[in-house]
């Protein structure tokens, strides 16, 4: 973990951004996944290890924003939890880790709100994602499961927008080793892109790779020949030569921060000429959008010149056609490239999702685009120093998509479906770097993994 101070200060910021009442941060619990005691592996909620820390389950904080008062409540463990899990650190011992005082039994948590709301007190809570912390907050709150988002405090989870979103400087040193981390999973994936091999291996040995870096993926790994396939978890392909595959993964440090990463690889290491020339286009819009980002301007204008790069590069090959601008406008280049240009990233991948990407990703000046395609932009509003995001853009082709829009004629002023149809078993391509915001523009976090097409295949030719 971080210094005490680090979580103290966050917590007076916290105080200092929230009007009055208490602010309840639950942390997460043990899940079972087959049996109450074979539990899936542990991931402590984000924003309850931003301000206090602990990775370990079972704990709840409490910060009293009238008093001033912190106080964590959680368990010792006893003789048996001793036998079975070894030496522990006493409970109080913990919480003065990450400068809290104050530590009370978690079954004292029900009298402390239960006060609260005695008196008439707001206690402020986030949106609950876990069964277990609804179910908890149900008896706390007395508020039932599907209420409970609706009932979340609107001000502690702006407050916490806020602080999350800049990136401190201990914080930008946890990201930097999860892209070290991430370059050396995408590096041995493409070392092993080989025909014959399944894909399962390779994703297998890729998340070794991160658990061998101290934790785990940040989400679990995309990669497959199918990169058409926008999140496709199935590996169960044997890789074809001729191929393209596609791996988005990346690493979660010890201390939960992650990295992001996609990469296109020609399986048995060259690309063809058709794949090159798409590669290229790709490319030139993630470079575009990295040459952009900077304080001041929205993501949604950087997502949308990310789209003209692509709707121009696929006119110049004959797969779109008539005004740019216009077929961007229009929404026509999300036929290839459905999808946003990136999130936010930090202690989650999609960093603070849990709260909303309403209140992540937009603010009052800049409203989500209901338009297919830009409508699943994460992030829109503007760029700030400090915020780490991902620029991810790619062009896919989708046989469903292209079956759709050709029967209900939908675009047809700048879609050459014809030469569509010469693309139809082409798979995706998506190239994704992690972008730290800077005074200025941005900087690429981690050495940047291979990416032109020649070091791409200069390194598979090195396997
Ligand atoms: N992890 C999927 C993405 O790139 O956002
Ligand atoms: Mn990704
Ligand atoms: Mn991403």
């Amino acid at each position: 973990m971080f210094e005490a101070k680090t979580y103290t200060e966050r917590r007076r910021k916290l105080k200092e951004s929230v009007s009055e009442g208490i602010i309840l941060i639950l942390g997460n619990v043990d899940s079972p996944m087959n049996y109450p005691a074979n539990t899936f592996h542990f991931r402590q909620d984000s924003s309850f290890l931003y301000f206090f820390g602990l990775d370990m389950q079972q704990l709840a904080g409490v910060i009293d924003v009238d008093t001033g008062e912190e106080i964590l409540f959680g368990n010792d463990v006893d003789i048996e939890d001793i036998i079975w899990m070894g030496p522990q650190v006493p409970f109080k011992d913990n919480a003065a880790k990450v400068g809290i005082q104050q530590s009370f039994p978690f079954n004292k948590l029900f009298e402390t709100i239960s006060e609260a709301i005695k008196k008439d007190r707001k206690v402020h809570f986030l949106p609950p994602y876990r069964a277990e912390n609804k179910l908890l907050l149900q008896e706390l709150l007395g508020i039932s499961a599907n209420k409970q988002a609706e009932y979340a405090s609107l001000e502690l989870i702006k407050a916490i927008v806020n602080l999350r979103s800049i990136k401190e400087a201990c914080e930008i040193d946890e990201l930097v080793k999860a892209a070290n981390a991430g370059y050396e999973m995408h590096v041995t994936a493409m070392k092993m892109a080989q025909p014959g091999v399944w894909e399962q291996k390779i994703a297998g040995t890729i998340e070794g790779i991160s658990i061998a870096h101290g934790s785990v993926p940040s989400f679990p790994i995309i990669l497959s020949q199918n990169g058409e396939t926008l999140h496709n978890h199935d590996h169960s392909n044997i890789l074809e030569e001729g191929r393209l595959m596609l791996v988005d993964a990346g690493a979660e440090t010890t201390m939960r921060y992650a990295s992001d990463f996609t990469r296109t690889s020609p399986v048995g290491g060259k690309f063809t000429q058709k794949q090159r020339e798409i590669y290229e286009i790709v490319l030139a819009a993630n470079n575009r959008a990295t040459e952009l980002s900077k304080p001041g301007l929205t993501y949604l204008s950087v997502h949308l010149e990310a789209a003209k790069v692509i709707a121009g590069g696929l006119k110049d090959l004959g797969l779109m056609k008539g005004d740019v601008d216009a077929a961007v406008k229009a929404g026509a280049h999300a036929l290839f490239f459905p999808h946003g240009l990136g999130h936010m990233m930090g202690l989650d991948v999609h960093d603070m999702e849990d709260l909303g990407q309403i209140h992540v990703g937009y603010d009052d000046e800049t409203r989500p685009v209901d338009q297919f395609g830009t409508a699943y932009l994460r992030l829109g509003r503007k760029l700030q120093k400090g915020f780490v995001i991902t620029n991810e853009p790619g062009i896919y082709f989708i046989p469903a998509l292209i079956d759709k829009w050709k029967a209900e004629k939908i675009n047809t002023d700048f879609i050459n479906f014809d030469k569509v149809e010469e693309y139809r078993n082409f798979g995706g391509i998506r190239l994704e770097d992690d972008l730290l915001i800077t005074d200025n523009g941005c900087e690429i976090l981690g050495k940047r993994i291979p990416i032109t097409p020649d070091e791409v295949e200069t390194t598979m030719q090195n396997a």
